[in-house]
């Protein structure tokens, strides 16, 4: 059976470190809070000149070289971002100009921190439809910039960052995405948004003074709906595949809070050793954090050829999803 591979992994962040220390001299909150409430300690934070697409070809450029993928040969990008640099063009179409991947066509998809799920999937069909084809999936955010910096509600959880994969055809039989799941409920979009700078509440002064262009979140709501989601999506991906939590080699869930990947984790029965974290460097990069951990438990040899891999993401629209795939 044709599958789509992941061939090469990479990812990116900004160099400026910001800690729990430095945000208590910037709001009300403090270290232990922030520790024991979402497992973050730092985050990295975009400064002048890094940008959106340039984080996310950083990354790919990485993917490529593990990959042994020249950029001529990408035939697509598929970028997810909920902070791309500009609302046109595209971030797919600025990656392909940094990569000179100039046989490509890039896009972006907009799910949000579901949203590197999303691409994922859109590149396991494009791999399907043709195996020959190169296709890069990414992930990447600066949510610094549409972070309410005096807001200790949601400043504390988001950071910068951009993972990505390169996917090709395989007829191993074994290895490969098994399977992909995505979901959405646009009833509850009030509990995660932004509400300005779209058509709806453009762009004003007074948007601009009120941080109208940052995230809004009901966290207390979120976390309910982002724990009961996950689980289900994860059940629904074991359960396509005949798997238990016992064949799960290595869980990946969205890096959203500590408190809720242990939950999940809990409620599918997955063992804690075998979910990769790394919330406490990275904070929340909404879609860039599933790709980031991917890169990171690759790069650290933690992933063996036949591994079963399970992706897991929640974020605003509401949307979330999962992945199944054999390493
Ligand atoms: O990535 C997309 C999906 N996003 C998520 O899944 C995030 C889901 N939500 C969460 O992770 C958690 O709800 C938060 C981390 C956002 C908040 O944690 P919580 O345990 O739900 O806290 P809370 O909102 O119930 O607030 C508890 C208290 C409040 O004070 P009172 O009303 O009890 O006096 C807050 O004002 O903590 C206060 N608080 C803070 N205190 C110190 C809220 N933020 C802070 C802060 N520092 N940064």
């Amino acid at each position: 059976m044709n599958r789509s591979m992941i061939l090469g992994t990479g990812s990116a962040v900004p160099k400026k470190i910001l800690t729990n220390q430095d945000l208590e001299s910037m709001v009300d909150t403090s270290d232990e809070w922030i520790s024991s409430r979402t497992g973050i300690k730092q985050r990295h934070i975009a400064e002048d000149g890094d940008t959106t697409s340039l984080l996310a070809a950083e990354a790919t450029r990485r993917a490529l070289e593990m990959a042994g993928v020249k950029p001529e040969e990408v035939d697509v990008i598929v970028v997810s971002t909920t902070s791309p640099d500009m609302i046109m063009p595209n971030t797919g179409a600025l990656v392909q100009k940094h990569l000179g991947a100039y046989n490509a066509f890039g896009f972006d998809v907009y799910a949000a921190c579901a949203g590197f799920v999303y691409a994922l999937t859109i590149a396991d069909k494009f791999v399907k439809d043709k195996p020959e084809s190169k296709v890069v999936a990414i992930g990447a955010e600066l949510l610094s910039y549409i972070t309410d910096w005096q807001d200790r509600n949601t400043c504390v959880l988001f950071g910068d960052a951009a993972g990505a994969v390169v996917l090709s055809g395989t007829n191993d039989g074994t290895r490969g995405i098994l399977s992909t799941h995505l979901h959405s409920d646009g009833r509850l979009w009030k509990l995660l948004h932004i509400p300005g700078g779209g058509m709806v509440y453009p762009a004003s002064a007074e948007m601009v003074e009120k941080r109208d262009y940052c995230i809004r979140m009901q966290g207390n709501e979120v976390y309910k709906y982002a724990v009961r989601l996950m689980t289900d999506v994860a059940r629904e991906a074991l359960t396509a595949n005949e798997l238990g939590p016992d064949d799960v080699d290595l869980f990946i869930p969205h890096q959203a809070n500590i408190r809720i990947m242990k939950k999940v984790a809990e409620r599918l029965e997955i063992p804690l050793d075998r979910v990769y974290v790394n919330i406490e460097r990275y904070g929340n990069t909404s879609s860039a954090t599933v790709p980031v951990a991917l890169d990171e438990a690759n790069r650290a040899g933690r992933l063996k050829p036949g591994d079963v891999v399970l992706l897991d993401a929640f974020g605003g629209g509401f949307s979330w999803g999962a992945i199944m795939l054999r390493w």
